[in-house]
């Protein structure tokens, strides 16, 4: 079988793991704060917050904002639902929008539409690894800043205006017009979840971006606390001599990443543009030369002019297609032995979402997407070879339901 996307464990992950284990240090410490300025340094941003996952950091960045009952968040109806349960934690309202029929993002114009004076945050999803329109959605918030009601948050009375907090949660790695994925809007959250292209088993980071007159590394301390019991000092402060006692100066919430994860991510960001990035645009050129001749395909986008994906996922479409016909190519698929996945299934469409109301129908072009979709495999191993056969199974399969 052809798995869809298992981790990269190799020994120089399992030696560096293993020297974690050995150092005596094995929670959030020296490894932790090495891999945070090795992100900023990598993404170009203003400071690095390491968490236990991209969920938590998306959830600590709405309750850093105030975001709370009576608030409204914009977020794509195409998207993991992640990005809309922090919401829902918040006591807010998740407010979706349809996405683009090219790359599955959040259409702009439809944020603009939506935008009303409840709306506190915009949390566009880079789907697949392809940033979204990142000048045209900063610019969209200056714009409407007179809409904006500022609770009485400071931050949000700072700010001033809608924050963008971007679910950059596939795109670690990504570029956007000379800039890399982190530094394009106010905050990015990554995920270092298994099946990520960097991943740390579980994890995630909040990269801060904030504009002046935030100050990003008070931000950044402050955050160290909030995701640490509201406890002043963390596990290695208090191990010096004499520093035992410490305080509770909030009730916070308990999601830091451990050094056994970030001794994984330090080896991974090492290797990441010269060996993970280029071996999966590999994968990607290779099936796209493979697809391309058979007309019934629609190709994902990966490369624009002022666009380069992080390649995270293979997200094919099939023309013409009903949902029932592509489930029914996927059992097939399967059958041959290939492993392949649907990203996503829609948000407004779960059971949980439905009874709030939402309804999936109401966002057409998600639906669309969504209906004729089948990621392919990705993944660091995955073999020319694996490739073909890949590439066979899906025309066989493709081949025997639309007769
Ligand atoms: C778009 C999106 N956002 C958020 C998440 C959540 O990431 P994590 O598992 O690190 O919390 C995922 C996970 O797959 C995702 O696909």
């Amino acid at each position: 079988m052809i798995p869809f996307s298992p981790p990269r464990i190799d020994d120089k992950i399992c030696e560096e793991v293993v020297a974690a284990l050995k150092s005596g240090w094995i929670t959030t410490g020296p490894r932790t704060k090495a891999f945070e300025k090795k992100i900023t340094g990598y993404c170009g941003n203003k400071n690095t917050l390491c968490l236990n996952s991209a969920t938590a950091g998306l959830e600590v960045i709405l309750r850093w904002f105030g975001v709370e009952e009576g608030d409204e968040v914009i977020l794509p109806a195409y998207t993991y639902s992640a990005t809309a349960n922090v919401i829902i934690h918040c006591g807010a309202k998740p407010v979706f929008v349809d996405v683009n029929a090219d790359d599955f993002n959040i259409s702009v114009s439809n944020i603009e539409k939506a935008i009303t004076s409840k709306t506190k945050v915009i949390m566009p999803v880079d789907f697949g690894g392809f940033p979204c329109d990142y000048d045209e959605m900063n610019a969209l918030v200056l714009k409407h800043k007179d809409k904006f009601i500022p609770s009485n948050n400071p931050n949000q009375q700072l700010l001033g205006r809608i924050l963008i907090l971007s679910d950059s949660a596939h795109s670690f790695g990504a570029r956007y017009k000379g800039k890399v994925a982190g530094s394009l809007t106010d905050v990015s959250v990554f995920s270092f979840h298994a099946v990520k292209n960097l991943s740390t088993a579980e994890g995630g980071a909040i990269a801060l971006n904030l504009p002046a007159p935030f100050n990003n590394e008070e931000i950044y301390k402050q955050l160290c606390i909030t995701t640490l019991h509201g406890q002043n000092k963390d596990a290695l402060a208090k191990t010096q001599k004499g520093n035992w006692r410490y305080d509770i100066v909030e009730a916070g919430y308990k999601c830091n990443m451990t050094d056994l994860s970030a001794a994984i991510g330090l080896v991974e960001i090492e290797r990441y543009d010269n060996d993970t990035l280029v071996k999966r645009k590999h994968i990607v050129d290779s099936y796209n030369s493979l697809l391309s001749i058979h007309t019934i395909f629609e190709l994902p986008v990966f490369e624009t002019p002022s666009k380069t994906s992080s390649f995270h996922l293979y997200p094919l479409r099939i023309k013409n297609i009903t949902e029932e016909q592509r489930d029914a190519i996927i059992q097939k698929i399967f059958d041959e032995d290939v492993s392949v996945n649907v990203h996503f299934l829609p948000v407004p469409g779960m059971t949980y979402y439905k009874n709030l109301g939402y309804n999936l129908m109401d966002y057409k072009t998600t639906y669309d997407n969504y209906s004729r979709e089948i990621s392919l495999p990705i993944f660091h191993d995955l073999t020319d070879e694996q490739i073909k056969t890949v590439v066979n199974a899906v025309i066989k399969s493709v081949n025997a339901v639309i007769k």
